[in-house]
């Protein structure tokens, strides 16, 4: 098994860390579900200031709640609704510095003041979302999402 995890306090440095550890981790190999929750809790692990970080799957319908780390959550969420739901529909990365004044924002942990949601489309087809929530303002940037977008593009690969 991959070993290598690594923290640093230069983000740059610390994101590609996390690319690394992505890279290391996700693979064809493993069984699905344990690529998503290692994926969530590399997440969790390599970015600072986030109290929720965790994957949606489209069912064909609606997205329903998959791996995790943080607080037990919304279950499902309809495509179109909230921020996981118009990152899904729109099939683009979607950064809100505010919650409170995003419209339709969903509402699971009322800490979370702002999130990323990326989505993860293989072949055309809509797999899900990745989901990621600050209790801080203004927490995402677009190099977060530039790195975010890369390790999503590892584990559609290893879909
Ligand atoms: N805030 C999300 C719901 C999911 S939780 O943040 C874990 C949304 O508006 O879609």
């Amino acid at each position: 098994m991959f070993k290598p995890i690594s923290i640093s306090p230069n983000k740059a440095e610390n994101l590609s860390y996390f690319l690394q550890n992505i890279e290391g981790y996700i693979s064809q190999e493993e069984n699905q579900l344990t690529n998503l929750s290692n994926f969530a809790a590399i997440v969790k692990y390599f970015f600072d200031d986030v109290n929720w970080a965790g994957f949606y799957l489209y069912d064909g319908t609606k997205l329903f709640l998959g791996p995790f780390q943080g607080l037990p959550a919304c279950t499902t969420i309809a495509i179109n609704k909230g921020v996981c739901g118009t990152a899904a529909s729109l099939r683009q990365t979607v950064i809100v510095p505010d919650t409170r004044e995003f419209p339709g924002h969903i509402v699971c942990d009322e800490a979370s003041l702002s999130e990323i949601v990326i989505p993860i489309v293989k072949n055309g087809e809509l797999f899900g979302v990745l989901d990621i929530d600050s209790p801080s303002l203004n927490r995402f940037d677009k190099i977060d999402q530039d790195f975010l977008e890369k390790g999503i593009a590892v584990l559609i690969d290893n879909l």
